[in-house]
């Protein structure tokens, strides 16, 4: 472990320096990030390191993920200020920060359409999303063939998306969801909430608020429909413009669930101000 970490833009040397840190049968751990880290990648990573020798971090902004009316190119791009966070933490062995260029050479043709747990909810607001997802997710994982990849469960949709695609394409990598971490008041860490407003943010804190209190109303015997619909309400009345979903779903599977008899997750997309939060919990 260094406590600087070298930082390698292309899948040439990202599998050099691999190939050389598996000397010894380490086993290699891969965090798929977008950047602008926070505490709740700091956890993932550190999570990561309980199950893995090696502690590769990987810095891509995906162009595919984004619609063309999203914010690609406003969202924070801080590679050096993310480098020094992980070299303070200790924890992290190599940062893979390629080009787009490396990602997506000229000519790149591939889509990857997925089905199943893809299906819904952030499909039914982003449809190009999980595409874009999958792929540059698939294209990280066969550039570091990690033992581990971990995904935090903040996008728990993303969590269960990339759990299937990795069985359904066979690769050899065990995938761990990490808990959500969360700010004082209990909203998710995630870097967007770098763009909430101070007003903004005030509202933010109550989606896990109104969250937490939708399930001890389905654990008091409430009405699936009935509790979808009164927390809709209750986060417009909290401020928000737009609620995308707040729905109650099967926690392994995301099919719609009309009682609670078997593991369930309640999952929310709301926009305050400019920024579209995500949110979810156990039931
Ligand atoms: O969750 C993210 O930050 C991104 O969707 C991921 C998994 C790094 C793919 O770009």
């Amino acid at each position: 472990m260094s406590a600087a970490p070298q930082i390698v833009t292309t899948v040439a040397e990202l599998r050099h320096r691999i190939k050389a840190l598996r000397q010894d049968d380490a086993r290699i751990g891969l965090v798929p990030t977008m950047g602008a880290l926070h505490a709740g990648h700091l956890a993932l990573i550190q999570e990561m390191t309980k199950h893995v020798d090696v502690a590769v971090v990987s810095i891509f902004v995906n162009p595919t993920q984004f619609a063309p009316h999203e914010d690609f190119d406003h969202y924070p791009r801080t590679l050096m200020a993310d480098a020094e966070k992980l070299g303070a933490s200790g924890e992290t062995d190599l940062i893979f920060a390629p080009s787009v260029g490396e990602m997506y050479p000229p000519g790149f043709a591939t889509r990857i359409e997925m089905a199943g747990p893809a299906i819904g909810l952030e499909s039914d607001c982003r449809p190009h999303f999980f595409s874009g997802v999958a792929v540059v997710v698939s294209k990280l994982l066969i550039a570091a063939m990690p033992d581990v990849a971990m995904f935090g469960e903040k996008d728990y949709q993303q969590l269960l998306v990339v759990r299937r695609m990795v069985s359904d394409l066979g690769l050899n990598i065990q995938i761990i969801g990490s808990p959500i971490v969360r700010e004082r008041d209990g909203l998710a860490m995630s870097s967007r909430n770098a763009y909430l407003s101070i007003d903004d943010r005030m509202i933010a804190g109550q989606l896990n608020v109104i969250i937490l209190s939708l399930i001890a109303e389905l654990r008091d015997g409430a009405a699936i429909s009935a509790v979808e619909e009164s927390g809709k309400r209750a986060l417009l009345e909290a401020g928000f413009s737009s609620v995308d979903y707040l729905a109650v779903r099967d926690a392994e599977t995301l099919a719609p669930l009309t009682t609670l008899d078997r593991p369930a997750r309640v999952l929310a997309a709301a926009t305050v101000g400019k920024t579209r939060l995500l949110d979810n919990m156990a039931v």
